[in-house]
């Protein structure tokens, strides 16, 4: 049966770990696996714009013997023309798989349902799974042990926040939220990650306080303003302000390493100087982006390939 990645909210931690395992084996055997995807097309659906997972779910397809067609809703105009379950289906006769970010996660389920291929979430309202698998990639080229590690996500509560939650608890990572009042992640989102770091060992802890960060490892932004939203800036930038991350929340909260999804917004979520700094692992997440997405692909496309010698 076809498997599609729309969260990782019902992946175990071994499954998680399985992915992870994958993804680093992909990164430093890219010759073992140049053909893992041979003969296979995927089709990327892009409602909204991208850089870094558009390029790299291009350059890592055909990497691995596949090829990408991008189908960009936004200059095509293909929403309205006909319903989504027509596209899904359509699109299935062509392509091994479809990768989609879209506006609404109802969205990839109706792709999920009339498409007969895999359907990967490339971003929606509510997840950014790739982003999440890419992120704990990076971590754990910094530390072994996941159970050591306390990651402070700092900001809007938003999709990228989402699945940091539920990978990271998974994993076994104390993981805190904190955001401003009126802008925290989604009740449900919580319970589940709630449920599952009963399950698997890590913990959450949601707060509007940021000395809540204190004692973190590697401190976690997103932009204040996600994709369609149209609250201008100075409408919010105050509520946000206490909650950039600098040098000086660096250095209070005792933390080693900063991530952030990018693109980012300079001297408003973080501080530019922080971004260029030793402590800034955004490229190397940025590249991790390809390797995690790799996985996922070879997971879910040829879960039986042997890498060549
Ligand atoms: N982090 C991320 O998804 O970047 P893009 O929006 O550029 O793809
Ligand atoms: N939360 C951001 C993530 C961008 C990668 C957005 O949805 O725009």
């Amino acid at each position: 049966m076809k498997k599609d990645l729309l969260s990782f909210k019902d992946w175990t931690a071994d499954q998680l770990h399985s992915l992870l395992a994958l993804a680093k084996t992909i990164k430093n055997n890219p010759a073992s696996y140049r053909t893992a995807l041979d003969g296979l097309s995927i089709v990327a659906l892009f409602e909204k714009p991208s850089l870094r997972t558009r390029v790299s779910f291009d350059i890592g397809i055909n990497k691995l013997g596949g090829h990408m067609v991008y189908l960009d809703t936004q200059s095509n105009k293909l929403v309205g023309r006909e319903d989504v379950k027509d596209m899904g289906a359509n699109l299935a006769c062509w392509a091994d798989a479809i990768v989609a970010r879209v506006f609404a996660h109802n969205t990839l389920e109706e792709l999920a349902e009339s498409a007969k291929v895999p359907v990967i979430n490339a971003l929606c309202d509510m997840y950014h799974p790739c982003q999440a698998i890419a992120d704990y990639l990076t971590i754990s080229e910094h530390y072994d042990d996941f159970s050591t590690v306390k990651l402070a996500y700092i900001g809007d509560g938003n999709n990228v926040t989402h699945s940091l939650m539920l990978v990271g608890v998974a994993l076994g990572c104390e993981v805190v939220v904190i955001t401003p009042e009126d802008y925290e992640v989604d009740e449900n989102i919580i319970k589940l990650t709630q449920a599952r770091a009963q399950q698997f060992g890590g913990k959450l802890t949601v707060s509007t306080d940021i000395n809540a960060a204190n004692g973190s490892q590697v401190l976690y932004t997103d932009t204040w303003l996600s994709m369609g939203d149209e609250t201008p800036l100075a409408d919010i930038k105050d509520t946000f302000a206490g909650y950039e991350i600098n040098e000086a929340l660096m250095e209070k909260t005792g933390a080693e390493y900063v991530l952030h999804c990018q693109p980012a917004h300079r001297d408003l979520e973080i501080s530019s100087s922080l971004m260029d700094s030793d402590a800034s692992l955004l490229m190397q997440q940025a590249e991790n982006r390809m390797h995690g997405q790799n996985a996922i692909l070879v997971q879910l496309l040829n879960s039986g390939f042997k890498p060549k010698n």
